[in-house]
């Protein structure tokens, strides 16, 4: 518990808030695969062996999507229909932790991004909108997902309302128990919620009579919404993490960031991002790694992910399955094995076998390192900043609050000032579940 005390003048005083006007929403996506020296290793088709084509995925993805994901360009247009609903939540605030600092007694400064302000309370609305927009766009009249703690179904529900889409969410059994609220906010922006592993695909029903017990795992899910949509006429998938696309939509965040610490005067010396797939921790990461290679910073970028589903720190850089089922290209990434179900952790967001190739590409090349921690220590820095700065985390970015927290530690000890930027990704008011174990000690390490 941390000591409540008055809090001294000089502090109230300290700008904490950065704020950007409407007009400064970002007109373009960044692509960082135009900026490594090395290219991405492309997805291959799992009979042939060989880069997937656009027919090879036109059953799953609309093409304007396909070629956005295999585009080269460097930076790609935001539509207006896109930024005009960005403007909903957009920009989202910059925050100096002061409290939080003053509660560690550390000479570090600590700054957050927070994209928990958005209506689905976490960062995927940043990619849901404009995929409902591109499949509307190209005449898609359904779309079928996975979600893990039911922050992207939640997203991707709100954004196919927008568009007039119907929206079919297969949820991670163990979140889909854990997690009731979020299935609720599916619903009342209209998805249909099914608990995966399902009774509605052949893939679910197997997997259930094996083990009628499974808790799930995205990769499941992901199996199940692939054969949803393969059999469904106007149908396509959308997938919240990993891909191409998905990070570069992702880059609105990092952009309005480099601009806030502007405004805030200072450069931050080390930028943290929890990994489930990868796309938060693109979304702010991706824009600072554009200054690292065309300035030559020398800016260290974190990714932070749980013990239990390690696949940086742990898992193989190969190319391996996105799904369970196998029907996926095969992706150049790190994994844990695409038969590999995680344990089941509160950060039903992190459960992911593997690591989006972008980032997985990032850190093989030392742009970008990684971390892993166990979920009770991630919760203790939760705790610490619900009790510091207020806002109660979702257990996903909990991982990145962590890491900041040793960071800020470690400048302590070393009696160094360092700038420490993280990205808050989601608020977790429809977590309190997670809080609740933590509370009554129930909640363990695996
Ligand atoms: C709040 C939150 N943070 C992080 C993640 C992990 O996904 P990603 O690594 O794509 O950001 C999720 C996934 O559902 C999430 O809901």
């Amino acid at each position: 518990m941390v000591k409540s005390e008055r809090i001294p003048l000089a502090l109230v005083k300290t700008p904490t808030r950065f704020v950007l006007p409407e007009s400064e929403i970002p007109t373009h996506w960044y692509n960082v695969a135009a900026d490594f020296s090395e290219p991405l290793p492309p997805p291959l088709h799992p009979g042939t062996k060989k880069p997937i084509t656009i027919e090879d995925i036109r059953a799953i993805f609309p093409e304007n999507l396909v070629r956005q994901e295999m585009s080269a360009e460097r930076w790609i247009e935001i539509p207006e229909e896109v930024r005009a609903i960005y403007t909903l939540w957009r920009p989202t605030p910059l925050l100096r932790a002061v409290r939080l600092e003053r509660a560690l007694q550390t000479p570090a400064h600590i700054y957050y991004k927070y994209e928990g302000g958005s209506p689905a309370g976490s960062h995927k609305p940043n990619t849901a909108v404009p995929q409902a927009f591109y499949n509307r766009q190209a005449g898609v009249k359904r779309l079928a997902t996975e979600t893990g703690a039911g922050q992207w179904g939640a997203s991707l529900a709100l954004a196919c309302r927008l568009f007039g889409l119907e929206c079919r969410v297969y949820m991670v059994s163990v979140s889909y128990h854990q997690k009731p609220y979020r299935k609720l906010l599916m619903q009342t922006w209209g998805a249909t919620v099914f608990p995966s592993p399902s009774d509605q695909t052949e893939f679910g029903r197997r997997l259930r009579r094996e083990n009628p017990e499974s808790p799930g795992s995205l990769g499941i899910a992901i199996s199940e919404a692939i054969e949803d949509t393969l059999k469904t006429k106007d149908t396509k998938y959308a997938l919240g993490s990993v891909l191409n696309h998905v990070c570069l939509h992702q880059t609105v965040i990092g952009q309005e960031t480099i601009r806030q610490m502007e405004m805030a005067g200072e450069e931050p010396d080390v930028v943290i991002g929890c990994v489930g797939g990868g796309s938060n921790f693109a979304g702010i990461a991706f824009p600072f790694i554009r200054r690292k290679l065309a300035e030559k910073r020398a800016t260290r970028i974190v990714a932070v992910e749980p013990n239990a589903c390690a696949s940086l720190t742990k898992g193989a850089l190969r190319y391996d399955f996105g799904d369970t089922a196998m029907t996926t290209p095969l992706l150049m990434m790190h994994t844990l094995g695409h038969d590999f179900v995680p344990p089941k952790i509160h950060a039903g967001g992190l459960r992911y076998h593997g690591m989006a190739p972008l980032v997985s590409h990032a850190v093989k090349l030392g742009l970008a390192e990684a971390a892993a921690y166990p979920q009770t220590k991630v919760f203790e820095a939760a705790m610490l900043f619900a009790q510091t700065e207020g806002i109660v985390p979702a257990p996903e970015p909990a991982h990145a609050i962590r890491a900041a927290v040793d960071e800020a530690l470690r400048a302590k000890e070393e009696g160094k000032k360092r700038v420490i930027l993280f990205n808050l990704c989601g608020h977790g008011m429809l977590d309190l579940a997670s809080y609740d174990a933590f509370l009554g000690g129930r909640l363990a390490d695996v």
